[in-house]
C-alpha cells in the first residue's frame, strides 16, 4: 500500500497538476483504513493476553497480570514522528518505520511474571518477534525499566491478511509507577528535567528495583511453603 493519486475520471492522467479535494479525501480514507489495521492488531493481542490471564488463573490459581492497557497512536502523533525521524512521508514508509502505532502495556505483579508472559506470547505460532529491548537488565540512564517487544501479528481483514507490528511493554507495578511519574515530570519540564530532579528520579528507580527484588523473594518464599488449609 502506498499513497496514490485518486483515480477520478476527470483527473490529469499524468498524475501531475494541482491536488484536488478528491485527492485529499482519498488520501485521508487510505490513511484511516491503514490505521484501522493497527486497532485490530491491538484487539488481537489484547484477546491473547486476556486468554492467558484467564487460563493461568484457572489452571494455576494465580494471576500474573495486574492490568493491561492499550493505545493507538493518533494520526497526528504518527505524522509528527515521521517528520521528526525524517522518514519518507508515504504509507509504505510509515508501515516499515513506525512500529509503535499499536501499543499494549502489560503490568505484572512480580519480575518473574514478566519473562513468563513474554515467553507465553512469543511462543505463539502466529506471533513473530521482530525486536526485543530489555530495559530491565539494561536500565535506561533515566531509570526507566521495562521489557519491550515488537511483535508482528496477522490481522485477517476483508481484503486480505495484514501482518501488523505491535509494541508490547511488559513491566511490574513498581516499574509502571515510576514510569508514569517520570512521564509526567518529563512533560511538565518539556523534556528538560532539572539535574536535581533527575537525580531523585534515578534514586526512586533504585528503590523501585529494591522493592521488586524484595517482593520477588517474598513471592518465592510463599510459593515454596506448604499452605495449611483452614480446618
Ligand atoms: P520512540 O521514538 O519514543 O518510540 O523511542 P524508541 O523507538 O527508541 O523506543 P524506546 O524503546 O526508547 O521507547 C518506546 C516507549 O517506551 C516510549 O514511547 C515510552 O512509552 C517508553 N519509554 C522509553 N523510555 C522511557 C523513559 O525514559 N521514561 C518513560 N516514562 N517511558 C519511556
Ligand atoms: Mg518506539
Amino acid at each position: 500500500r502506498s499513497w496514490q493519486p485518486a483515480s477520478s475520471a476527470d483527473n490529469d492522467s499524468s498524475g501531475s497538476g494541482p491536488i484536488t479535494v478528491d485527492d485529499v479525501r482519498a488520501l485521508r480514507e487510505q490513511f484511516l483504513d491503514f490505521m484501522l489495521g493497527y486497532k485490530f492488531a491491538i484487539e488481537e493481542i489484547t484477546t491473547k493476553i486476556n486468554i492467558l490471564r484467564e487460563d493461568f488463573n484457572s489452571t494455576h490459581e494465580y494471576n500474573p497480570i495486574e492490568h493491561v492497557r492499550s493505545r493507538l497512536k493518533t494520526p497526528e502523533s504518527v505524522l509528527e514522528k515521521v517528520r521528526r525521524k525524517k522518514y519518507p512521508m508515504n504509507l509504505a514508509s510509515i508501515r516499515d518505520n513506525i512500529l509503535d502505532i499499536a501499543g499494549v502495556r502489560v503490568v505484572c505483579s512480580f519480575r518473574s511474571d514478566i519473562t513468563e508472559i513474554r515467553n507465553m506470547l512469543v511462543g505463539q505460532e502466529d506471533i513473530t518477534l521482530l525486536e526485543e529491548r530489555d530495559y530491565i537488565t539494561h536500565r535506561k540512564p533515566t531509570g526507566y525499566q521495562s521489557l519491550h517487544l515488537i511483535v508482528s501479528i496477522p490481522v485477517f481483514r476483508s481484503q486480505g491478511t495484514e501482518h501488523t507490528p505491535v509494541e508490547i511493554q511488559i513491566r511490574t507495578i513498581a516499574m509502571d509507577f515510576w514510569a508514569s511519574l517520570e512521564h509526567k515530570i518529563y512533560y511538565k519540564y518539556r523534556g528538560e528535567v532539572p539535574a536535581n530532579l533527575q537525580t531523585d528520579l534515578t534514586r526512586a528507580a533504585d528503590v523501585a528495583t529494591q522493592l521488586d527484588e524484595q517482593m520477588e523473594a517474598l513471592h518465592r518464599q510463599v510459593e515454596h511453603t506448604a499452605h495449611p488449609r483452614p480446618a
